[in-house]
């Protein structure tokens, strides 16, 4: 598992890779136990988001990812990777988000934050 934990910091972290492992436009899976997670990198930006869709558990890494929006690939609900709120579906009166995680970046490595107690 490529979890960290340090005094400093409660929670707990996943090392998603090299900068250069995830490039513009892709995405990579991180299982763990707590939340099965999707990074994305868009254009240089990178986020964190669940990998299950809280519609009915699409797998959002088989989802397109178009700019910030990953749609799932099971009903095609678009969902922002900044917020992880669903994207140009204002009048459906749905209000699924994915979850969203921070992520950092240090040395060239992205990490993955998740909460305390994760
Ligand atoms: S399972 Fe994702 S939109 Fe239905």
């Amino acid at each position: 598992m490529n979890s960290i934990t340090t005094e400093k910091s409660p929670h707990r972290r996943l090392r998603a890779g090299r900068i250069e492992d995830i490039p513009p436009g892709s995405k990579k899976f991180l299982p763990d136990y707590y939340e099965n997670i999707l990074v994305v990198n868009v254009d240089g930006e990178f986020f964190a988001v669940s990998n299950t869709c809280p519609h009915a558990g699409g797998w959002m890494a088989y989802g397109p990812l178009e700019g910030y929006i990953l749609e799932c690939p099971m009903h095609f609900w678009p969902f922002d990777v900044r917020n992880g709120c669903l994207s140009g579906m204002e009048d459906s009166g749905l209000f699924e988000r994915l979850n969203t995680y921070p992520v950092t970046v240090e040395a060239g490595e992205v990490f993955v934050e998740l909460p305390a107690g994760a």
